[in-house]
């Protein structure tokens, strides 16, 4: 027995992972209010043994002290870097020089990054396509190419025997907590954030990917970030409406107002909205979680977006937020700017050019001289039902 709690998530199949509990911000730019994991997996066949993924920098010890409750680290194998994002393969040249016997296997472009980032001798790098497999003796690791899920290279490894998929990122989760997914009191919402912060700009890619996974019999999806699903069906539904896009009766109203002005004519908007029965979530900018923004992105059939103009443009954070819904991708289809300006305006000019290339049919922008009057007001409740129609299709 070691000082350290290593599930065997499946026959012969151990968590040697890490938790992050205090991580508060990922990719220097996303909030984490749960922390995250970095999943790693010990796959133990009777012949050969597989590590699957790495973790984080700062958890390489713990990493290898895990690893070593189940097996000296000179009998490991393989490692399989499925991503070569720094959260999941910085521990690799450590683990390859702790074990020298081990051989790094990834897709080709996964075997370049790992070159680049990583220095990892070409002669210690096995690569693999689509469908290749390695077996460990009783156990037989299937590599299935999964692109753009979340960089290029990126793989699923699935462990036949077991029916395990190994996932990486997609159906990943950024908390701490639990083992397994019945550990966790809304899964599925903190899954749905996370898609949108990292999978919803590749919603093409994962719907290719699923289709790919159809025909396996999938008895547990191990992903590299929170809890393991031992009752995948649920998670695999919600990706595929997530991936197809599929939204609700909902409204996303993003804003941001200095002196109410714009903030009033928000209210009348949301008011409006939802005496039309348009499910609405309302963020503003000034505090708003961009990852709450990103859950509520993945199904929102419209945006609202207010913002005063400030130096002749939108207000700081509201150019923030458009950017973000321009390169998060969501399935938004309608949309509406509301502002108010000083003495020259300027911010609906710039709303319109930063999200211009996106799909987003403009249903009204409304530009008002500092606080509305109640002549703006009806102009306000009458451009939300045109949305709310537009909204019920
Ligand atoms: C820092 C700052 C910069 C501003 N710059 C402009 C501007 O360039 N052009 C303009 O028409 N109004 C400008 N205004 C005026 C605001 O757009 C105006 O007061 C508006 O009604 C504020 O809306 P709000 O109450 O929603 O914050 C500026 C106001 C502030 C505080
Ligand atoms: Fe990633
Ligand atoms: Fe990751």
């Amino acid at each position: 027995m070691g000082m350290y709690y290593v599930p065997e998530v499946s026959e012969g199949v151990f968590w040697v992972g890490a938790k992050d509990w205090n991580r508060r911000i990922f990719d220097a730019l996303i909030p984490l209010p749960y922390g995250t994991t970095y999943n790693a997996y010990l796959v133990k066949g009777k012949e050969k043994i597989a590590l699957i993924d790495t973790v984080n920098p700062g958890f390489e010890k713990e990493l290898v002290d895990k690893i070593s409750q189940i097996t000296d680290l000179a009998s490991l194998d393989y490692v399989i870097m499925n991503h070569a994002e720094p959260d999941h393969a910085a521990a690799i040249p450590h683990i390859m020089q702790m074990g020298e016997n081990v051989t790094l296997v990834t897709t080709e472009k996964g075997a370049k990054m790992a070159q680049v980032y990583y220095n990892v001798p070409e002669d210690r790098i096995k690569t693999v396509n689509d469908g290749d497999t390695i077996e460990l003796g009783g156990k037989t690791l299937k590599f299935i190419e999964a692109p753009w899920l979340h960089w290029p290279e990126t793989m699923f490894t699935y462990l036949v025997e077991n029916r395990v998929l190994f996932s990486c990122d997609f159906f990943g989760t950024h908390t701490a907590f639990g083992l397994y997914d019945e550990d966790v009191e809304e899964i599925l919402s903190s899954a749905k954030r996370y898609f949108g912060e990292i999978m919803m700009p590749f919603r093409n890619m994962g719907r290719k990917a699923l289709d790919k996974i159809k025909e396996l019999e999938i008895e547990i999806i191990a992903p590299s970030h929170g809890p393991i699903y031992k009752n995948p069906d649920r998670v695999l539904e919600a990706y595929r409406k997530w991936t197809a896009g599929e939204t609700e009766e909902k409204a996303i109203v993003v804003y941001i107002s200095m002196w109410n002005s714009t903030e009033a004519m928000i209210k009348t908007m949301v008011e409006t909205l939802m005496s039309e029965s348009i499910e609405v979530s309302l963020h503003d900018l000034s505090r708003a979680d961009i990852g709450e923004i990103a859950r509520d992105l993945v199904d929102s059939r419209a945006i609202v977006l207010g913002t005063p103009t400030v130096l002749g443009g939108m207000h700081p954070l509201a150019i923030y937020a458009s950017y973000l819904v321009r390169a998060l991708r969501p399935p938004l289809k309608y949309g509406v700017v509301l502002s108010s300006y000083g003495w020259s305006g300027g911010a609906i000019k710039q709303a319109l050019e930063v999200l211009g290339p996106t799909k987003i049919e403009l249903v009204g922008s409304f530009e008002i001289n500092g606080p509305p009057s109640n002549e703006d007001f009806q102009k306000i409740v009458e451009i939300g039902k045109q949305l709310s129609s537009k909204i019920k299709g």
